[in-house]
């Protein structure tokens, strides 16, 4: 546990760095990563923890010292939950899919939330009504309606809003204007429409893209819509988005190698995906393309290891050279 102050935890949610990327930048094209992994719980889902839980105080539904915050959630929303609500004064409930990396559930754990896991695939699955943590969340919540607020991140306009009004801002200005493309993968579909509405508002020409995973597939915190339904908060806006790119486990995994030796960075399985997407769609003339990487490496030490991307003693060799890995609050 680090030593700074509530106070400076929160000043620290948003405002990431956007590093150029040397291996894809050729010619005039030139590419970015929007570093979430700087955020002082790790993960771009800081952002929309902090904005619902300010939301739910705005709207009286939060009360200090009484109400305890429970959500479905495949990890970084857990433990951005459960690090903004710890400084703010909020004990937290996580229901989580025990498929999700033990390092994810250790950190939730030891920031001091109550943990119930169920035997559901990697992501809460939206919709489809055999989904256990979301059921299990909505039946302890409904218990005690007046002690349990669930934000339920896949409907929160105030998810949308971290986006639009804290990342589209940043890269608008981060890129002086000049972004042409965006890519990212879509979970709630928060980043994708937040980001995408924002950006078309001031260039109507600027390309959104969301990169869609394998069914069955290994990228925490993505949805693939063949298999799972289409968030609500994804629906309202789904219009954003001008194109898609696929990509399976193998391309995602393929490049965690090459982008650690190329730009030095340790990137999570997601920052891989669109990596890849970002590497293989055609982008011809001018361009200024912008991706989101949601989260660092750190948390995947044994999801690398399973998936033969590199061994124990690699992982943590190159944890040591990696390049921007800003301190974290747990
Ligand atoms: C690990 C991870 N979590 C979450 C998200 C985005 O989530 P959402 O669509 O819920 O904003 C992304 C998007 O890139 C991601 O990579």
């Amino acid at each position: 546990m680090t030593t700074i102050t509530d106070t400076d935890v929160l000043s620290r949610v948003g405002n990431t760095s956007l590093v150029k990327l040397d291996s894809l930048s050729h010619n005039n094209i030139e590419y970015f990563a929007k570093l979430e992994g700087n955020n002082p719980f790790g993960s771009v889902k800081d952002r929309a923890a902090y904005w619902m839980i300010k939301d739910g105080e705005e709207r009286g539904i939060l009360k200090k010292g009484k109400s305890i915050i429970i959500e479905p959630t495949s990890g970084n929303t857990g433990i951005a939950l459960t690090g903004i609500a710890n400084v703010l004064g909020y004990k937290v409930e996580i229901v989580i899919p025990e498929k999700v990396s033990n390092e994810t559930k250790e950190i939730i754990r030891n920031l001091g939330a109550k943990v119930f896991e169920t035997s559901d695939d990697l992501c809460p699955k939206v919709g489809a009504g055999t989904d256990q943590s979301i059921a299990l969340a909505t039946s302890i919540a409904s218990s005690r309606p007046d002690t349990y607020y669930s934000p339920n991140q896949y409907a929160n306009e105030a998810n949308f809003r971290g986006h639009y009004e804290g990342t589209g801002p940043e890269i608008w200005k981060q890129t002086e204007g000049k972004v042409t493309h965006f890519f990212t993968g879509v979970g709630t579909g928060g980043t994708i429409t937040g980001i995408g509405t924002f950006l078309k508002e001031k260039n109507p020409n600027v390309k959104i893209i969301g990169c869609q995973p394998q069914q069955n597939h290994l990228i925490q915190g993505w949805r693939n819509f063949e298999e799972s339904a289409k968030p609500d908060l994804f629906l309202k806006r789904e219009h954003v988005v001008d194109d898609w790119v696929s990509v399976d486990n193998d391309e995602a995994f393929s490049v965690v190698k090459e982008v650690f030796e190329k730009e030095k960075l340790l990137i999570s399985p997601s920052s891989a995906a669109v990596y890849a997407c970002m590497k293989k769609y055609p982008i011809e003339g001018d361009a200024c393309v912008v991706g989101i990487f949601a989260d660092d490496g750190r948390k995947f030490r044994s999801v690398y290891a399973t998936q033969n991307v590199m061994t124990e003693e690699e992982f943590d060799n190159t944890l040591k050279e990696a390049k921007h890995m800003s301190e974290l609050a747990y």
